[in-house]
């Protein structure tokens, strides 16, 4: 059957929700090249002395790898969900490496528990990867490059003071101050052979590791829990960084952080949905843009409209049904939404499954076909915004072309996010005109977003290297 077929027979009142609902969803071409340009201008001055609301954090990571980076390498991820130890061989060979790696859970309490607890589960956790893989082994203190996606402003590498925790993360004492004292300590405390080398971002990793094997990369983008971008710019271009007296042309990584675009309301276009989730998290006022975009808030957003309209006298939708578990706050995670869509639509036989096995919800034709057009709206949403952020790092820097390594879990698992994201570049960037007449090369987009290679593992290894080779060189 086809869909819009089935939609009228929609009732009126789930009708003008969904046309409602469209209306305040969907961010059309004008609207993402407005937000773009302003994107540009907010990028610009996060770089200024003043600074602005995107903090375009220096990282110290200064130009790309060789290919021919080598040694042996620990990297620590402390991403939202896992924590994940690995270790890294870096041969001679190009481009290439060796990883063996374990996971281990971070426990929810951890993420608003306080600060020597967090520090101390992750030196017991990278305790127990030495002892099980280098058991009876004496070693020489191995190198770490510890990826710690959050905001943090750096003088130097191996040092990053958290400016705000962002990804729902809510642990006291840490916001403001150097992360690595503490952390050492832990290590230190347990004796464990470890020197941390360099503190990084997930983008910058992602950014560096993509670069090892792949020298049109430009830019290392993050759509998982959080959402955010790192990019070289030169530090002429950097005015923030004139007291450093750098040499204008030397190149230097720039954490955006652009989870914070926009925190002050210009320009996004905020439904009453995106405010609640402000309103009601750890943080609010911050991350304005990531709280639109990010796999931690999508389910929630979601689950927001389902509420608000079970809860509007005119609509009706879940009548005489048990919502109770639906009005439980982040109960639903992107997973939710991407089996949603990936639903193959005959009948939305999947999505009545997953709302009758989750949320004890019974839902009747309309109200899946409702439902279903709720998570491609947020989901489309989410991969319009995201390359406004793109294209305004490419038009700030004058690509005219240049890969982008994305990774996390929305851009890996979420369907057709892909897709969306590299129609709205298109949109943005007026390909469909055949600028310059030209044919855009290859069969492929002059800005292609590509599955990066393993940025928290990898990328921290290969700048663990690229700083300890800095440091041999004393250019450190
Ligand atoms: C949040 C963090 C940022 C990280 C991103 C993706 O935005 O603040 O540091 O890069 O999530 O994990």
């Amino acid at each position: 059957p086809s869909r819009r077929g089935s939609m009228a027979d929609m009732p009126k009142d789930l009708l003008g929700e969904i046309k409602r609902l469209e209306e305040i969803f969907t961010v059309d071409t004008a609207k993402l090249k407005a937000i773009s340009e302003h994107f540009i201008s907010e990028l610009a001055k996060g770089l200024s002395k003043e600074g602005g609301s995107i903090p375009m954090n220096p990282t110290w990571v200064m130009g790309f790898p060789t290919g021919y980076e080598t040694g042996t390498f620990l990297a620590l991820d402390m991403g939202g969900t896992n924590l994940r130890v690995c270790e890294i061989n870096l041969p001679e060979e190009k481009g290439e490496f060796d990883i063996i790696q374990s996971k281990y859970k971070m426990p929810e309490e951890l993420k608003t528990g306080n600060a020597d607890e967090l520090w101390g589960y992750i030196a017991d956790c990278l305790q127990q990867f030495i002892e099980y893989h280098h058991e009876g082994e004496k070693l020489d203190k191995l190198p770490l490059g510890f990826t710690f996606s959050y905001p943090a402003t750096q003088n130097y590498i191996d040092h990053g003071v958290l400016q705000r925790w962002t990804k729902g993360f809510d642990i006291d004492g840490v916001e403001g101050k150097d992360v690595v004292p503490p952390f050492e300590k832990a290590l230190e405390e347990r004796g464990v052979p470890i020197k941390l080398t360099a503190l990084i971002n997930d983008t910058t990793g992602t950014l560096i590791a993509s670069a090892y094997t792949d020298s049109e990369m430009k830019i290392g983008c993050i759509f998982g829990t959080g959402c955010n971008a790192a990019y070289f710019e030169h530090a002429g271009e950097v005015p923030k960084l004139e007291d450093w007296k750098m040499d204008p042309k030397q190149e230097i990584a720039i954490n955006c952080e652009w989870g914070a675009f926009d925190n002050e309301h210009k320009i996004l276009p905020r439904t009453q949905y995106d405010i609640i989730i402000d309103k009601d998290s750890p943080r609010p006022g911050q991350q304005a843009f990531e709280k639109m975009i990010a796999g931690l808030y999508l389910g929630e957003l979601f689950r927001l409209v389902l509420v608000d309209l079970h809860e509007q006298p005119h609509v009706q939708i879940f009548q005489d049904q048990d919502i109770s578990k639906l009005k439980k706050p982040y109960s639903l995670d992107a997973s939710f939404l991407s089996d949603i869509e990936n639903d193959p639509y005959e009948n939305l036989q999947e999505t009545y499954d997953i709302f009758y096995d989750r949320l004890k919800i019974n839902c009747s034709k309309p109200e899946l076909e409702l439902i279903r057009r709720l998570a491609e709206l947020i989901g489309t949403r989410s991969a319009r915004l995201s390359a406004c952020g793109v294209a305004a790092i490419c038009k700030k820097k004058g690509y005219k072309t240049a890969h982008v390594g994305a990774d996390g879990s929305v851009f890996n698992k979420y369907p057709h996010f892909k897709q969306r994201g590299a129609q709205a570049l298109k949109e943005i960037l007026d390909w469909e005109k055949g600028r310059d007449g030209k044919p855009l090369g290859r069969g492929h987009d002059p800005v292609e977003i590509l599955p990066a290679e393993d940025g928290s593992g990898v990328g921290a290894a290969l700048i663990a290297a690229l700083t300890l080779k800095r440091v041999q060189e004393g250019k450190v």
